[in-house]
């Protein structure tokens, strides 16, 4: 065969060429993992915002984003919140459990901003009397339309049991990941997550699953309302990758001495 004949350290460059593809979205591939039941998720640099209608690619934003999703999930698993994820591999791969992806994006608000503060005429920031959960329907071509609780039930997409379990994780995520940024002088205002099911013999359990990262959250700092996260893209106030790399250095996720300019770089 003519892959045989390469030599191994070219091999060892371009492993992602012998790897199945499973699914490519907007900002991450999946391939299909070494043992059975796992899977690869590669973080691109791509962005893109309001539906894919404004897209960039941003140098380094796949490397912050692997990282800070591996920083995120590993925090909720050692506390006790399941999720998929198992294992960086290197700078943009993380080893992740397969799941089967409830097709709800779940959002939770702890101050009124994005389409929220724009459906119900409430000033962006506002805070929320109290952390309020959204549902949308998993849909790109639909744009995401938010969904009630009625219409999950009635056309199957999650059991009342899931949605007990779904807004129990949503809410203690929501905790750890306020608190977390509260230690690092940044507001979480929102925020959305994914949830799969897995199953363990005859048990299926909800997991946390996808990325939890400045891409899907809204992070404002504390003192000066700077925004650290993907609206910085979205409403073009800057660099994004500065954005990301100053969530990644408060949280000691980058060397401590990173400045904004330099490329990302991994502590281990
Ligand atoms: P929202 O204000 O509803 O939408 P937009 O980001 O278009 O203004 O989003 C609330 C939070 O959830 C925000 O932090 C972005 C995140 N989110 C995603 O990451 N992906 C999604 O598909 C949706 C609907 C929200």
């Amino acid at each position: 065969m003519v892959f045989s004949r390469r030599p191994v350290h070219m091999t060892e460059s371009f492993p992602m060429a012998r790897r199945k593809k499973i699914y490519e979205g907007k900002a991450k591939i999946l391939y299909e993992g070494p043992e059975p039941g796992t899977m690869v998720q590669y973080f691109k640099d791509d962005a893109t915002a309001n539906n894919a209608e404004k897209r960039d690619v941003i140098d380094g934003k796949g490397v912050l984003n692997n990282r800070l999703s591996e920083f995120f999930m590993v925090g909720l698993n050692a506390i006790g919140v399941p999720t998929h994820f198992l294992k960086r591999l290197n700078m943009r791969e993380q080893l992740v459990r397969q799941c089967d992806i409830i097709p709800l994006e779940v959002i939770v608000r702890n101050f009124a901003a994005g389409t929220m503060a724009k459906r119900l005429g409430i000033e962006e920031g506002t805070p929320l009397p109290r952390p309020i959960v959204e549902y949308c329907y998993k849909d790109d071509k639909l744009g995401d339309p938010l969904v009630t609780e009625e219409h999950i039930a009635a056309f199957g997409w999650a059991s009342q049991q899931d949605m007990d379990d779904i807004l129990s994780l949503a809410l203690r995520v929501n905790d750890f990941m306020s608190g977390l940024m509260y230690g690092v002088g940044i507001k979480l205002v929102d925020f959305k997550i994914e949830v799969g099911r897995v199953y363990d013999g005859d048990f299926q359990r909800l997991i946390v699953a996808d990325e939890i990262s400045p891409d899907s959250c809204r992070l404002w700092d504390m003192e000066t309302g700077r925004k650290l996260d993907k609206d910085v893209f979205r409403r073009d106030l800057g660099d994004l990758a500065d954005a990301y790399t100053e969530v990644a250095r408060r949280l000691g996720v980058m060397p401590a001495n990173a400045t904004p300019m330099e490329k990302p770089k991994l502590i281990n």
